[in-house]
């Protein structure tokens, strides 16, 4: 691989997938790592439209997800630039597993950011959870990268006077999941909209862009999208190969091709 990853995407364990890129070679890291909750992403569990959902979610065991989450941030600071930075997305779960693992690393928390959508799973004896944690860490504050008005200029106001750039850069982002109907999917994924802003923020045009956990490939597809450079990891066979397609057809959504099929048979 050496000397190889740029705009690639490889069908294998992320720890051991790092370990072949080189010392201080990525700009920044988007990811959103499995939740260790043994999640059930089959097929089956979706009622309608269960084709279009793709198989294989590779889950983490709830005790062993500290020790795989210091595996992977250990890859992640040895390739990073100390002008990088990364922003990991998390439910609240194992979040404080994360957080100890970034203490221990001497990875520095910049902000803790809350995503809130505008769904989630109706509750009778609990609060509904309706956001999910982004923490956006670095390695050097002083050289990691940011700009400040990449989305609003500093004098972009709205109606009532407030500076959109100030709003833009609060630490809730309201941002809302896309539902791909009728197209296959991976059960999660992340908004186009949320990684464009963090592109925005945190890199620039040729910029190295990795995702350690790839999914459905929203980082890698975005990226391209945006003119980056990505590499990623994702070790489920059925999604790879969706990300695959996504890539080297410059499809944002796909189709099943056997929906399709039946309709015209019909
Ligand atoms: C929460 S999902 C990522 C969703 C993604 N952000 C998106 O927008 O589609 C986590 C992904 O990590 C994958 N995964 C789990 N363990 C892995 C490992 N050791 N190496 C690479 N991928 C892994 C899972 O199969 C799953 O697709």
């Amino acid at each position: 691989m050496k000397n190889d990853f740029e705009n690639k995407i490889f069908n294998i364990d992320c720890v051991e997938g790092m370990k072949n890129l080189p010392p201080q070679s990525v700009d920044l890291v988007i990811t959103d790592p499995p939740f260790g909750i043994d999640f059930k992403a089959k097929r089956e569990n979706y009622h309608r439209n269960s084709a279009n959902v793709l198989e294989g979610y590779t889950e983490i065991k709830g005790k062993e997800y500290y020790q795989f989450t210091f595996e992977w941030l250990n890859e992640v600071k040895r390739i990073l630039k100390n002008s990088g930075s990364m922003y990991i997305f998390s439910g609240w779960n194992y979040l404080k597993d994360i957080l100890i693992a970034l203490d221990k690393l001497n990875f520095i928390v910049v902000n803790h950011l809350i995503w809130k959508y505008q769904f989630g799973v109706v509750t009778s004896r609990k609060f509904v959870t309706s956001h999910y944690h982004c923490l956006y860490v670095c390695l050097d504050d002083k050289k990691r990268k940011f700009f400040p008005y990449a989305r609003f200029s500093q004098d972009s106001k709205n109606k009532k006077g407030s500076a959109l750039h100030y709003l833009d850069k609060e630490d809730v982002w309201t941002i809302n999941r896309e539902y791909w109907s009728g197209d296959i999917k991976t059960p999660t994924k992340l908004p186009a909209e949320i990684i464009k802003k963090i592109l925005a923020y945190s890199s620039e045009e040729n910029d190295l862009i990795l995702d350690p956990f790839l999914g459905s490939g929203q980082v890698a597809v975005v990226s391209k999208m945006e003119k980056r450079k990505y590499v990623g990891f994702e070790i489920a066979k059925e999604y790879f190969d969706f990300i695959l397609e996504r890539l080297e057809t410059n499809s944002y959504r796909i189709k099943n091709q056997t929906e399709i099929q039946n309709c015209l048979e019909i």
